[in-house]
């Protein structure tokens, strides 16, 4: 069965002008939907938005929004003025990469809001609509670095293993609802977003990164079949490592290892 005949007509991705977004966009628009696209530079989110419905001839509307601002998710609602969503796509997020400490607590409490209360809320409203009409879909987007501690990523850690939780609970309390929810544990992928962060190489042993288009190509293929999932073969069989045979001590200490090791910090 196609998306659209799953799940309806209209798409809303939150943090959609490059990378994993933007691939999210273009999926659902060769899919037929029709898109509400929100980041906070208009020019990309424009270009991205033109070039898509010159493709796939469906309707976009772009919102330009902070959405690690407090009332981002009242805005969003209001500014939509019930128009219905079909599928919500949760993909903006923010993560500083470095000592806790020594950045700033309104820096955190930014990434709190961006990666967590934000979608929260637009998840209360528009899963509520979706669960009274009984069908659609949502998807999170979650980490690999929320499968444990990950020093040097601390907030950004926790609010990933926060949206991962969030969406395997709601999972559960919409099963049998006609809603599917998943989190998508995505590991690193070949975004504008991660080259800026300049990564440098762990080990030859860690799992090369994967293109959007193949985290989004994954998600699909299991939403409405499981709560969550680690994108990528070599981020599962490193998972599987990591989660089920490593001590947890062990594999804290790895993430914090590693990271500070590609961040030479
Ligand atoms: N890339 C990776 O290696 C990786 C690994 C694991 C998980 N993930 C997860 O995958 C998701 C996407 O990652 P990505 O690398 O594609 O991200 P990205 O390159 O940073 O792009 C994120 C998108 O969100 C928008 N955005 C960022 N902050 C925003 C804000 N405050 N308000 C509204 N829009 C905002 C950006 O556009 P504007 O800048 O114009 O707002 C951009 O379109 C994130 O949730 C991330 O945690 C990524």
């Amino acid at each position: 069965m196609s998306l659209k005949t799953k799940y309806g007509i209209t798409a809303l991705v939150a943090g959609a002008s490059e990378g994993i977004g933007a691939a999210f966009a273009s999926c659902l628009a060769a899919e037929g939907f029709d898109l509400i696209l929100i980041a906070r530079r208009p020019e990309p989110l424009q270009k991205l938005a033109d070039s898509l419905s010159d493709k796939y001839k469906v309707g976009i509307i772009c919102m330009v929004c902070d959405l690690s601002d407090e009332g981002a998710s009242e805005h969003v609602i209001a500014s939509l003025d019930g128009k219905e969503i079909d599928i919500l796509v949760y993909n903006a997020a923010l993560s500083h990469i470095g000592s806790f400490i020594e950045h700033p607590a309104e820096g955190h409490n930014k990434a709190a809001h961006l990666n967590m209360i934000t979608p929260m809320n637009l998840v209360h409203y528009f899963g509520g609509k979706m669960v009274e009409k009984g069908r659609g879909a949502i998807i999170l987007m979650s980490s690999m670095a929320g499968l444990q501690g990950s020093g040097f990523l601390a907030t950004y850690a926790a609010t990933k293993a926060f949206n991962r939780v969030f969406a395997e609970s709601l999972w559960y309390e919409w099963k049998d609802k006609g809603v599917d929810i998943i989190a998508c544990c995505a590991g690193a992928t070949v975004t504008p977003g991660y080259i800026r962060s300049k990564p440098g190489k762990v080990s030859l042993m860690a799992p090369a990164a994967q293109k959007p288009e193949d985290v989004v190509r994954e998600c699909f293929s299991r939403l409405g079949r499981r709560p969550s999932f680690i994108s990528g073969q070599a981020n599962r069989f490193a998972s599987f490592i990591m989660q089920r045979l490593l001590p947890r001590i062990t594999a804290v200490k790895i993430m914090g290892d590693s990271t500070r090791k590609m961040y030479r910090l």
